[in-house]
């Protein structure tokens, strides 16, 4: 069940190993949001692009949110074979009603690279809270 749209923001200026700063259509980052850009996804999802989510050191790093849920921030996704995987865990998340996905359905590299969550912002908070 989806309710609300879920965000999956992508990091385009994210760059693997050595990968040069120019052309910025080329860095790791850019090529997994073109490659999830390009896919039929749900209704439901917005990809979004954003230069730099703060985790530089794992790339490529994207992002679930969603109004009324915990956000969170996964690292460590090649550019080229991770789209079906955070297509997987999108759904999950948009299928969990608080965005918390239960541990045991999580893919591996979903549970490898999560790298932080974060409550929901007001006012959901307080009526979670309640
Ligand atoms: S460049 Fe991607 S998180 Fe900073």
């Amino acid at each position: 069940m989806t309710s609300v749209r879920t965000t999956i923001h992508v990091c385009t200026t994210c760059r693997l190993g050595d990968e040069p700063l120019e052309p910025k259509e080329a860095r790791s980052g850019a090529r997994l949001y073109r490659e999830l850009s390009q896919r039929r996804v749900h209704e439901g999802f917005e990809i979004i692009p954003v230069e730099c989510l703060s985790v530089c050191k794992r790339p490529v790093t994207i992002g679930f949110s969603a109004p009324g849920k915990w956000s969170y921030i996964y690292g460590d996704f090649p550019p080229e074979r991770s789209a079906e995987t955070i297509l997987a865990a999108a759904q999950l998340y948009a299928d969990a009603p608080d965005g918390l996905i239960p541990w045991r359905e999580r893919p591996d590299a979903i549970k490898r690279g999560v790298v932080a969550r974060v409550p929901p912002a007001l006012p959901y908070a307080r009526e979670a809270a309640e």
